[in-house]
């Protein structure tokens, strides 16, 4: 099965790099079968899907972040999903735990930039993980149950969906779960869509630390669909060797 390998760069990068990174893709990434999905800055977005076009780079581009507010209007510093999509962008990461906590992302919040994204036909990733404590306190299956209970509030039609698990205590601190953690999540993530959005083709991710030594095991595991990469995605050598699963 074709997994689906996405990069989250996170506020990291300049267009030099974008531009040299992409070049030395279009060379080690022609076989792949996996398909790679580049979230990067919006600033480098627009230029990024013009050097893919150029160079024959078969990935597709994913924002890191997309309006609540709809379309256009006086929200200063906003960009919002119609804009979005003329940068070419066919995903966007929602609920990240890093705009969750620095940003104070609510529910609200986060139903406002899906229901927007999918009116553009723009695929949500939703991100959904716990902290350390309640991982330890064995509480975590409930509190990502309730976090995966907003997508029973969308009202925009949807046929396919995107959902991370990322456990916060695994991001950028090279502790992963054990495999078979991350098969029980996404076991978990699979019955709930079953059982809530029958309607919907999910595909579930990983993400948190995960690395080129790593990823093979992880994309081994059946319900995991793909990874998603935040700091090992900066180093052109390890991501290549990721998407070459
Ligand atoms: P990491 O980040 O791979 O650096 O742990 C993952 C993420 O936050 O998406």
């Amino acid at each position: 099965m074709s997994k689906l390998i996405v990069a989250n760069w996170k506020m990291n990068g300049n267009i030099n790099k974008i531009k040299a990174d992409l070049i030395t893709y279009a060379k080690t990434l022609s076989t792949n079968q996996s398909t790679v999905v580049l979230a990067i800055p919006t600033l480098y977005l627009y230029e990024a899907s013009q050097i893919c076009k150029e160079f024959n780079v078969k990935f597709k581009l994913a924002c890191q972040d997309i309006s609540q507010f709809s379309n256009f209007g006086a929200y200063t510093g906003e960009i919002s999903a119609t804009m979005m999509k003329e940068t070419n962008v066919s995903y966007v990461i929602v609920g990240h735990s890093e705009r969750r906590a620095y940003l104070n992302e609510s529910g609200s919040t986060l139903l406002g930039k899906i229901e927007n994204a999918l009116l553009n036909e723009i695929t949500p990733i939703f991100c959904i993980g716990e902290d350390i404590t309640t991982r330890n306190k064995g509480g975590y299956a409930e509190f990502l149950i309730q976090q995966l209970e907003l997508l029973t509030q969308i009202k925009t039609p949807f046929s396919s969906l995107v959902i991370a698990y990322e456990p916060i205590w695994a991001i950028g601190t090279g502790v992963i779960p054990t495999l078979e953690q991350i098969s029980e999540i996404s076991k978990l993530i699979h019955a709930f869509v079953q059982n809530y959005l029958p309607h919907a083709k999910i595909t579930a991710l990983y993400g948190g630390s995960v690395s080129s030594k790593n990823a093979q095991a992880i994309l081994d595991i059946l319900d995991v669909g793909g990874v998603l990469v935040g700091g090992a995605s900066l180093v052109v050598d390890d991501f290549s060797k990721i998407c070459l699963y």
